[in-house]
Parts: C-alpha cells; sequence; structure tokens
C-alpha cells in the first residue's frame, strides 16, 4: 500500500502588504513545504473581517497579497493557492464544529483575549470564533500538518480537540492535525528595539516592497548602541545581528561578529551593508510583484483554478460530514 503523505493546510490574512516578519515566519517556509507535500494555502479573508477593515480596500488586498505569495515562490502548480471565501463549504463546516466546541474552550483563547482587548469597540463573534473557522480550514482539507508560528499553537491544539470531538461524535473520520512549528525569528521594531515590528509601526518595519533607498533609510534610523565596545549586545544590536544571520554572506557574518567582539564595529558600516543585501534579496521580488499586479485578470483567473481544486475536496468532505450527522439529503 501506497503511504498517503500528510497533507499541510496553512493561511495568512490579508492586510496590508507583506513585511519582513511574515516573510521569515512563514512564507519562507511555504515555498520549501510546496516541493515537499500536497499543500493547500489560502489567503484567510473570512477571518480578516473580523478585525477592523475597509471595504473598499479589501479586494485590493486580497489581490496584492496573491501577487506577493506568488513573488516569493508560492507556486500555483506545485500547492493548492486560493483564496478562503472562494470555498464557502469552510462556513458550513465551521458551523457543525461550533455544535461540538464547548464554550469554555474559546473562552480560554490568549489571541481571543488579546485582540478583544485590543480592540474594546468591536469585540464581534467571529473574533470569539475565530479558531473554529481556523479549525475548520484545516480538517475540510484532511490536513494533518499546520505550520504556523508560536503564537498559534493554541488554536491547533483546538484543531486537535475539535477533530477529536467530531470523531466520538460522529466516528472516525478527521485525522488530527499537528502544529509544525516553523522558526520564526522575532524581528524587533527597529527605531523601538523592545517592540515587535509590526505593521502599526511603519518606520520600524522593513516591508517586502520597499525600494534600496527606503531601506537604507529606514536602516540608519535604527537604534543601536552608543558604546560600541559593550560586550552585551542592545536590542536594537541583536536585531540587527538577526537581519545578518538571515540575510548575510558567511564572510559578512564572520566580519561583523569578529568586528563586535574586538570592539571596533562601526554600526553605520553594519547598517549599508544589511541595505545592500535586503534589497538584493527582495529585488526579484519587487519586479515580479509589480509584473504579477499589472495583470490582475490573470492573477483572478489562478485564484479560481486554486478555487476550483480545493472546492472538489471541499464538497467531498460536506458530504461525508453531512451523512455522518444525519442532515437530510437534499
Ligand atoms: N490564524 C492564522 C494567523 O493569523 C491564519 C490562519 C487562518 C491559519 N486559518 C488558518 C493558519 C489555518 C493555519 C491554518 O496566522
Amino acid at each position: 500500500m501506497e503511504v498517503q503523505k500528510p497533507i499541510v493546510v496553512s493561511g495568512i490574512q490579508p492586510s496590508g502588504d507583506l513585511h519582513l516578519g511574515n516573510y521569515l515566519g512563514a512564507i519562507r517556509h511555504w515555498v520549501k513545504l510546496q516541493n515537499e507535500f500536497p499543500c493547500f494555502f489560502f489567503i484567510a479573508d473570512y477571518h480578516s473581517l473580523t478585525e477592523p477593515f475597509d471595504p473598499a480596500k479589501k479586494e485590493g488586498q486580497t489581490l496584492t497579497i496573491a501577487a506577493e505569495l506568488m513573488a516569493l515562490g508560492i507556486d500555483p502548480q506545485r500547492c493548492t493557492l486560493f483564496v478562503q471565501s472562494h470555498v464557502p463549504e469552510v462556513t458550513e463546516l465551521c458551523w457543525i464544529l461550533n455544535t461540538v466546541t464547548p464554550f469554555a474552550f474559546l473562552e480560554r483563547m490568549t489571541q481571543f483575549k488579546d485582540k478583544a482587548a485590543r480592540q474594546k469597540a468591536n469585540v464581534n463573534a467571529g473574533l470569539f470564533d475565530y479558531p473554529v473557522l481556523q479549525a475548520a480550514d484545516v480538517l475540510l482539507y484532511h490536513g494533518s500538518l499546520v505550520p504556523v508560528g508560536g503564537d498559534q499553537i493554541q488554536h491547533v491544539e483546538l484543531t486537535r480537540d475539535l477533530a477529536r470531538f467530531f470523531n466520538k461524535r460522529f466516528g472516525d473520520y478527521f485525522p488530527e492535525p499537528k502544529p509544525l512549528l516553523t522558526e520564526a525569528p522575532k524581528l524587533m521594531s527597529l527605531t523601538d528595539p523592545e517592540k515587535k515590528m509590526s505593521k502599526s509601526d511603519p518606520g520600524g518595519m522593513l516591508a517586502l516592497t520597499d525600494e534600496p533607498q527606503i531601506i537604507l533609510q529606514k536602516l540608519k534610523r535604527a537604534v543601536t548602541d552608543t558604546a560600541p565596545e559593550k560586550k552585551e549586545r542592545s536590542p536594537g544590536v541583536s536585531n540587527l545581528f538577526l537581519l545578518l544571520e538571515h540575510f548575510g554572506t558567511s564572510d559578512d557574518k564572520l566580519r561583523f561578529g569578529r568586528e563586535h567582539r574586538e570592539g571596533t564595529i562601526r554600526y553605520s558600516d553594519l547598517k549599508t551593508l544589511l541595505a545592500e543585501r535586503l534589497a538584493e534579496h527582495f529585488a526579484e521580488f519587487r519586479v515580479r510583484r509589480a509584473e504579477l499586479l499589472r495583470s490582475p485578470q490573470k492573477l483572478q483567473t489562478i485564484l479560481a483554478g486554486g478555487a476550483e481544486k480545493a472546492r472538489t475536496v471541499a464538497k467531498a468532505t460536506m458530504a461525508q460530514v453531512r451523512k455522518r450527522i444525519g442532515l437530510l439529503v437534499a
């Protein structure tokens, strides 16, 4: 018997341009995974409705992130790339999973508590139910490996619980997925290196679309040490070394590691070098992104192809699920 490869499922919300953290934490891992496993990657637009958003911008954001994923190497020939809402079956599965989800489990979700505290004026039921929709995303495609960063582990654990509860109630059907904890280097804000790099602080963040001169400008303003001979690396300096680790050549790393140890390092040199390496690393990305965005019609066609593949699986799953539950066939 042929051993089936685990199915990988992961999603990303469409909200603004991708930044370096998205790339290092998620997308570069997806690009590798698509060569090893059957992968379902999607743009989680339903999820993104639980946070404040501008309806006039949603469509553009979805197309942009699709272009960005492809420009980074997500290949719709190798994986199933689609928009979550193009497969509305996921909301049906979400509803059914809701009925086996203990309310108390959702109350424990730390991401819900964090977001509820952050968006006090908009603590909607969708935000509370977010993890159940996420579980539906994975189970709909029989996913058993879910590449995520540490902040999503609790949601994958919940997905396992819900698969088990469903199976116990309606008979063995869903595999219990495992998180694939991918390395997610903790990039800090360039201007305030005690805080995580995030979209909410554009000056301290490196967007993948930043042009070389912007990258240089942002890096030049990055906080470093005042006393270069200090042996302990300050958060700002550690952050620059983290970038060096990922984007520098081995010679670069040796050179600046040595200069730091010897106390001869000039942070302006390190910044200029990093700016060059980053600009170069994402040069092709910027060109491909612009190219893809020039033909939105073509992008739409690619996404429609992905949705069709995903939907075939989704429909089969839902037919099985309805039967197991005992819903009357239409
Ligand atoms: N919640 C995930 C995040 O914010 C995005 C996501 C939605 C997801 N559905 C998913 C990730 C299913 C993995 C599997 O990062």
